[in-house]
């Protein structure tokens, strides 16, 4: 696997390959099995395989979660290699930022709910950083994870309205055994709070299965009742949402297909998940 810092490095490199399909899978390290699955499937479909890791701090809303995001380069580069990722591209901020971005993108009703009402500026932030890394790797197929389903629906937005050459591969989301999402986020909850969160999945999914009984509002209500049973949540919401541009859905006939998202606070790590409904 080569490893590059820079931006004309990797370009140089990747013009040496043209003519071979290139996968590539952006990411900001501490890469676990969710990550890894990305790169498995960008590694079946592709000949070069293209990974990124970048703390891209333009898209933090909050400083401190920034400087608490955990760095683990070296680990990061093994697991990569261990399922066959060519290139690893690994720019440092002033590479990626030589000066201020000022790019404002309108994604429309999808950036106006959940993560996007909750993070201001963040859905702006992946969109520069991922504009950025597909004009420097030039991918014909990029990966991302369903557990981020609102962001992957942001990057299908992007990719719509700006005609990039790139087919965006949307891909399920990987559990640990006991259900909950695997996150880099994980690694700082406490035991207690390791033991009691796999019951925010569990709450998901039991609910999404009672489409026929439940109404939308009923879901939601169901579910928030049951987390609130558990003393160490802090629920930052729970939404039913249409699967494209993620608006709250009051009846089930409204929506083609329809997912129920959550973001629940554990302490002061807040966790994301969500479950197809139909
Ligand atoms: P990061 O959180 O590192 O995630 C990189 C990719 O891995 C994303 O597409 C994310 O959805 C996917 N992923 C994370 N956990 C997963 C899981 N349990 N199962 C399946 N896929 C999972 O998302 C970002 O980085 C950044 O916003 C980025 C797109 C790199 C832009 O900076």
């Amino acid at each position: 696997m080569l490893i590059f810092k820079t931006i004309n490095e990797t370009r140089e490199f990747l013009c040496s390959q043209k003519g071979k399909s290139l996968g590539f899978v952006p990411t900001m390290g501490a890469l676990h099995q969710g990550h890894l699955d990305l790169v498995r499937k960008a590694r079946q479909e592709n000949e070069l395989v293209a990974v990124s890791i970048f703390v891209n701090p333009i898209q933090f809303n909050n400083p401190e979660d920034l400087e608490k995001y955990p760095r683990m380069p070296e680990l990061d580069a093994n697991m990569l290699r261990s399922v066959g990722c060519d290139v690893l591209f690994m720019p440092d901020v002033s590479e990626m930022y030589p000066q201020p971005e000022s790019t404002v993108y309108d994604f429309g009703p999808i950036e106006k709910v959940m993560e996007g009402a909750a993070r201001p500026g963040h859905f702006n932030g992946v969109g520069i950083v991922v504009r950025k890394l597909f004009e420097i790797i030039e991918p014909q197929k990029a990966y991302f994870g369903e557990k981020d389903f609102q962001q992957l629906a942001v990057i299908r937005e992007l990719v719509r309205k700006l005609s990039l050459p790139v087919q965006i591969v949307g891909c399920a989301t990987v559990r640990e055994p006991d259900g909950l999402a695997m996150s880099s986020r994980n690694m700082r909850l406490t035991d207690n709070e390791r033991a009691v969160a796999p019951k925010i999945y569990q709450a998901l999914q039991t609910y999404a299965r009672h489409k026929e009984t439940l109404t939308p509002s009923s879901m939601k209500n169901s579910i928030v009742k049951e987390l609130h049973n558990e003393p160490l949540f802090r629920i930052d919401y729970i939404e039913i949402a249409d699967d494209t541009y993620l608006q709250p859905v009051s009846r089930w006939a409204d929506a083609s297909g329809a997912l129920v998202f959550a973001a629940v606070f554990l302490g002061n790590v807040r966790l994301i998940d969500n479950v197809r409904i139909f």
